[in-house]
């Protein structure tokens, strides 16, 4: 009997020991800080069919304000003709309540939606180019080198006025007109934005395909060009995998993270791509294995409650779903 409890207590050391070996590995290979890029408002509401009152994407963004969230991408300067939803972006920029130290962002597709961003004042824009020749095409209406020419353009104007610029690279693990790009065609697309000045490069899984080994393959090829620490994830989660894909691009080094309170979203060109990953979901997570991101997860989730009750349905974030059912 003493034996086999001796027995007992040696294996619940080696497992103890393993398992203090296991975290100390895990640990030190994430980062202890997150930035957490919010693209609800945009991302989030943009495949929206029916128009959203202006005054609820407004309440809407000053909730997300109240979490502490620091980059809160708010609209598009894109044509009101190709998405409607958008089209009150003015009125957004001049209403929203906006506090100290968060960045209000918008995404601009050439040098028309960036002067009329900027004569909003938002703090920071986004250009949005693609790995593929199709969504390219389908997205922006123009071929990718086409697009980078229209980048150009948006540079040079920002310099002049000193805004930072965000790029994003879409259908990095996947287009849902050409099925398979490859992480050397996002690494090229993905350099191109980063030497012509994008401070940071977003890598857009868009239709939310990918799994957490092909994200590692991934940054590993983009990391020969860009940075680790210029590199963001933009997950979707239509299958799934968007939380293991972030855990694994975490694992490799990234530190910002883009996500949408109650997992709103979905492009309009990409059909079948549904929402992002919810930030309630994210902030759980990396709550879970004590990385700070400075974000108040309840107030985030009551900004998806009050977002979801305004869209008529009920949220798309598990912790989100939780957390109302344990109140
Ligand atoms: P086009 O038709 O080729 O543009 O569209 P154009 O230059 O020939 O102009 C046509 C008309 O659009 C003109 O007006 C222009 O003034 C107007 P008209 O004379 O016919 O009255 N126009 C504009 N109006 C407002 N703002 C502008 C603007 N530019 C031209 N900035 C264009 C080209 C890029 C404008 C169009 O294709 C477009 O707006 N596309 C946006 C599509 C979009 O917003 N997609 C969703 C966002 S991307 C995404 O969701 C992916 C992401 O989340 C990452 C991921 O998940 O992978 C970022
Ligand atoms: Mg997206």
């Amino acid at each position: 009997m003493a034996s086999c409890f001796g027995r007992m207590f040696s294996f619940y050391k080696i497992c103890l020991q393993q398992t203090r070996n296991c975290s100390t590995r895990f640990s030190t290979d994430l980062p202890t800080f997150v930035k957490i890029v919010e693209v609800g408002p945009r991302d989030g509401l943009q495949n929206e069919k029916t128009f959203v009152p202006t005054e609820t994407k407004v309440e809407f963004i000053n909730k997300l304000s109240d979490a502490g969230l620091p980059v809160i991408e708010v609209t598009s300067f894109v044509s009101p003709k190709w998405v409607p939803q958008m089209a009150d972006n003015a009125e957004i920029l001049k209403s929203i309540r906006r506090r100290d130290g968060i960045i209000y962002s918008a995404l601009t597709p050439n040098l028309k939606g960036f002067k009329d961003a900027v004569s909003c004042g938002v703090n920071e824009v986004a250009i949005f180019g693609a790995a593929s020749e199709t969504f390219s095409k389908k997205n922006i209406n123009c071929s990718i080198s086409e697009s980078l020419n229209r980048f150009e353009e948006v540079m040079q104007a920002s310099k002049e006025v000193q805004i930072p610029v965000r790029g994003y690279v879409s259908c990095v693990l996947g287009c849902p007109y050409e099925k398979n790009v490859s992480p050397e065609k996002v690494a090229q697309v993905a350099k191109q934005m980063f030497d012509m000045g994008c401070y940071e490069i977003s890598l857009g899984d868009t239709i939310g395909v990918g799994t957490p080994g092909a994200m590692k393959q991934l940054i590993a090829v983009v990391t020969k060009h860009v940075p680790i620490q210029n590199v963001a994830v933009h997950c979707h989660d239509t299958y799934g995998q968007a939380l293991a894909n972030i855990l694994a691009a975490l694992q490799m080094g990234v530190s910002v993270v883009d996500s949408s309170t109650a997992g709103l979203g979905g492009c309009p060109y990409a059909k079948g791509a549904s929402g992002n990953v919810a930030t309630e979901d994210v902030l759980y997570m990396l709550d879970g294995l004590g990385i700070k991101s400075g974000v108040d997860l309840q107030k985030t989730v009551e900004a998806g409650r009050f977002i979801s009750q305004a869209l008529g349905r009920s949220t798309h974030s598990k912790v989100g779903q939780a957390m109302k059912s344990s109140l």
